[in-house]
């Protein structure tokens, strides 16, 4: 399949439904469902404030790539942040919108934008954030090139990306791969074909920092520390414990779902 082609299939997946309003049962646009949906994110995923730092960057020039539902766009605006979001779909932006409104808030800007393609100027923004976002486009490294034409000199790039080499990628292999049969099955191909939108893809250490070499930019943190994904959150306590064990042997903060990237522009 070619990359137009892919990224059509990608823009069909999230424009059903932004990440984490699939399961809410609340009227749609309501202030119950979008409570529901921050509370539900904050719980699974509280590492995104540690990362984020939203307060940090007060009155500064934020883009937001992949904004989803909103949930973390909304708070660079109400940290004070400058905040401009773009995401491929018109049910993210639709979303993000509508949670604004209803809270009385005020962006920048808002609007769908293809990562790829960023429609801004070289060296325009102090932050660039994105948070599971550029592994879901076909051209991830066209997206960081873009990412990082954008950030000004000094500026910082802080990105989460899937870590291929973790607990929840073996879970998806045994899953989608052991037990369908298919034990030889590379679990790089297992996510593309399995995780969310078709074309997922999920890296390595290794991969991340050939990547990142091409650029100019410094990189100030990287790390993978294992997250309630990786502990099987939702399951029976003999998986939760087994899933403990195993991240205690492997290395607490290597063997995460969810990498997470600080660079800084030079
Ligand atoms: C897993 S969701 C994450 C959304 C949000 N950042 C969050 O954490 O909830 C992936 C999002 O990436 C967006 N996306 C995928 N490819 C993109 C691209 N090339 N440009 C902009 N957004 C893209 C999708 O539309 C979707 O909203």
């Amino acid at each position: 399949m070619n990359n137009k082609k892919l990224k059509e299939q990608v823009r069909g997946y999230w424009n059903k439904a932004s990440c984490g309003t699939e399961f809410i049962e609340q009227p749609k646009y309501s202030e119950a469902y979008f409570d529901e949906i921050e509370q539900f994110r904050y719980t699974i995923e509280p590492e995104i404030f540690s990362f984020a730092q939203f307060s940090r960057f007060y009155n500064k020039k934020v883009l937001e790539v992949g904004v989803g539902a909103g949930t973390d766009f909304v708070q660079w605006v109400r940290s004070g942040a400058i905040a401009y979001g773009v995401d491929l779909t018109e049910e993210a932006i639709c979303n993000t919108k509508e949670r604004l409104a209803l809270q009385g808030l005020e962006a920048a800007e808002l609007k769908v934008a293809d990562a790829e393609r960023l429609p801004y100027k070289d060296d325009f923004f102090d932050l660039v954030y994105s948070w599971g976002v550029i592994h879901h486009s076909p051209d991830m490294e066209q997206c960081l090139k873009e990412i990082v034409r954008v950030t000004r000199s000094g500026g910082i790039i802080k990105i989460m990306v899937y870590n291929r080499h973790s607990l929840f990628a073996f879970y998806r292999y045994l899953l989608c791969g052991l037990c369908k049969g298919r034990p030889f099955a590379k679990w790089g191909d297992i996510l593309f074909e399995h995780q969310e939108s078709i074309g997922t893809k999920a890296y390595t250490y290794k991969e991340i920092k050939k990547m990142i070499a091409q650029h100019p930019v410094a990189l100030r943190l990287m790390q993978a520390p294992v997250t309630n994904h990786d502990l099987l959150y939702y399951k029976s306590s003999f998986f939760k414990c087994s899933a403990y064990l195993m991240a205690c042997l492997l290395g607490w903060h290597k063997v995460g779902w969810f990498m997470t990237i600080e660079l800084e522009k030079q």
